[in-house]
């Protein structure tokens, strides 16, 4: 028996619970909704579903902000429901993680109600209060980290919006309270959580004020208006300088620590993932998070095979340090970056948009075919795009709504431009509903009904689950096809991860090996149909596994790639 865990092994499907299914037909996306999907998600190929949150709140920051971290939120359903459909995706095969925000709670919270009523009540120190702003820090969202509550004639601290007071963790109060949230999930009996930004739970306690000359809606629209590399540089200089005294504090650890053994109290390997690509949080390999993310693999314009080599080299070097097993997880994309298909393709980068369905193929290849625990987004698998939403007065994102205010109100920036820079900079353009059908609202909602956030109306070109099902050449049955061979490949899952040919600059070529197999995955990323030469691997015979476009002329270890192709092979 393989001694790999189940979430090394498994690729997880994020659903964003507003955005994913409507079961009762009102616009918003809810338990009902998901749990008649759960077929769809078996048949994608999919092994573990992660919930965006879905606990009730008063939705500034889209369930990022919680007022009861015991309760489901009453547009999803009821507690009833959501067991329910816990039930049933275990009985599909799919495991559950929750999203879990230990960082703030929503300015509506119980918790904070109370502790903002008075300086003497027995929560009056949950949360991080002061007289006076004591330095210039920014919230990340809204302008100045410290916000005045006139109940109790003092301020406190927010590293997101204002409607998201950070917790004090120093409490230990607030730690037992957490945990026992943390608990009542286990209880029911999720498989783990998702850890939301982590690094924004501590401060500096010096609070060493940041010296960067602008405040965040100045730096936002320099960042707007950064053209050069030089500009470029100094903007990333500057939201680097702004931030890193409330960011990566020391205190991490331990409460990671602590949090993992309320996890061990219970049977079963429940995982945690966090929200961060600090490898360090992997602890020992044991005593922490099981894993976090390579998001420096998608801090890029352009996948190239360089890119990818290198950060896998990066990484590699970074786990190896951890211990021995330490894992990786993959992802290129989630609910708060411009959507993989847009952000990849060849026309976003002034090329032909010709190729990008075969950029998304490629995408899709290289998270299922490195090491470690794929992550992808609901709708990447049919090729959702960004959908800038013309309007501003139907963003949903408080961080863009608010970005739009200052730059009509302050930065005296035109109307209509002011509403092309909310559209672009708000997260709700890669959140839109899931596009189902080619029907009014993409089949998410009724016609009669208007979604929580628009539809985009690329669902008519296509770009729908339905039509895509039936379609042989549909990015959809491209998903299917490789989460196929990867469950059926078992060195793509557990084998070590080897590049070779590594200054092929248009070639990604490795050899992922487990003591039993050996497979060589190669993906040609040009739009030419290049050659190339594998003699160094002519001892071996080669079996196909998996071709995207098998070029019949390619012989081995003379070989010929098709444009974009993507070749798997196991060598014998
Ligand atoms: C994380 C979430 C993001 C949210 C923020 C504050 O980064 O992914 O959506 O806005 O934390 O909770």
């Amino acid at each position: 028996m393989s001694q790999f865990k189940w979430w090394q092994k498994a690729v997880f499907y994020q659903i964003y619970p507003r955005s994913f299914a409507d079961g009762n037909g009102d616009g918003i996306g809810d338990f009902k909704g998901m749990l008649e999907k759960l077929d769809y998600l078996k048949d994608l190929g999919v092994n573990a579903l992660w919930l965006s949150p879905h606990f009730p709140s008063p939705m500034y920051d889209c369930g990022y902000d919680i007022s009861d971290y015991e309760q489901v939120a009453p547009e999803y359903g009821s507690m009833d429901d959501f067991k329910t459909f816990l039930k049933e995706a275990h009985a599909h095969g799919l495991p559950v993680i929750l999203d879990l925000v230990l960082n703030h709670t929503s300015n509506e919270h119980r918790w904070f109600l109370e502790s903002k009523s008075s300086r003497d009540n027995p929560k009056a120190d949950w949360y991080v209060w002061v007289d006076t702003p004591p330095n210039n820090w920014q919230s990340c969202f809204d302008g100045p980290a410290w916000t005045f509550a006139p109940e109790r004639g003092q301020y406190y601290y927010h590293y997101f919006m204002k409607q998201q007071p950070d917790l004090n963790w120093h409490n230990p109060d607030v730690r037992q309270a957490m945990w026992n949230a943390v608990r009542f999930w286990l209880d029911l009996g999720v498989d783990g959580f998702r850890l939301d930004a982590i690094g924004t739970i501590f401060e500096d306690p010096e609070l060493t004020p940041h010296t960067v000359p602008l405040d965040l809606a100045g730096l936002r629209h320099l960042s707007d208006n950064a053209k050069t590399p030089a500009q470029r540089a100094q903007v990333e200089q500057y939201w680097h300088d702004m931030f890193k005294n409330q960011w990566s504090q020391p205190g991490v650890h331990e409460l990671m620590k602590e949090l993992r053994s309320v996890l061990n109290e219970y049977e079963g390997d429940r995982m945690l993932v966090g929200e961060d690509d600090d490898v360090s949080y992997q602890g020992n390999g044991e005593d922490e998070l099981s894993i976090v993310f390579n998001f420096p693999l998608m801090r890029t314009d352009q996948l190239t095979p360089d890119w990818i080599r290198k950060n896998q080299q990066e990484r590699m070097a970074a786990l190896a340090k951890v211990s021995p097993g330490a894992w990786a997880c993959n992802t290129l994309g989630n609910h708060d970056c411009s959507r993989i298909y847009t952000r990849y393709s060849a026309s976003w980068n002034g090329g032909d948009s010709a190729q990008d369905a075969s950029l998304a193929r490629l995408n899709l290849a290289v998270v299922l075919t490195l090491r470690g625990t794929p992550f992808l987004y609901n709708g990447e698998e049919i090729g959702m795009t960004d959908y800038l939403i013309p309007d501003p007065a139907r963003l949903r994102d408080t961080m863009a709504t608010w970005y739009y205010d200052r730059l009509v109100n302050e930065l005296h920036v035109e109307p209509s431009q002011a509403a092309l820079r909310a559209a672009a900079m708000s997260r709700d353009k890669n959140r839109t509903p899931l596009q189902w059908r080619n029907a009014p609202n993409g089949g998410f909602c009724p016609e009669s009904v208007t979604p929580w956030l628009p539809v985009n109306p690329d669902f008519a070109a296509r770009i729908n689950v339905q039509e895509q099902e039936k379609d042989p050449q549909s990015l959809l049955t491209f998903y299917r096809r490789l989460l196929l061979v990867r469950k059926a490949t078992p060195a793509l899952v557990e084998g070590d991860y080897q590049p070779i040919h590594e200054s092929a600059s248009e070639l990604l070529a490795f050899l992922r090996s487990t003591p039993q197999q050996k497979v060589l995955v190669l993906m040609n990323f040009s739009e030419k149909q290049i050659s190339h030469d594998f003699s160094d691997l002519a001892a071996h015979s080669v079996r196909d596994i998996f071709s995207s476009d098998r070029n019949p002329a390619s012989g081995f270890p003379h070989l010929t790639l098709n444009p974009f192709e993507i070749w798997i092979a196991e060598l014998n």
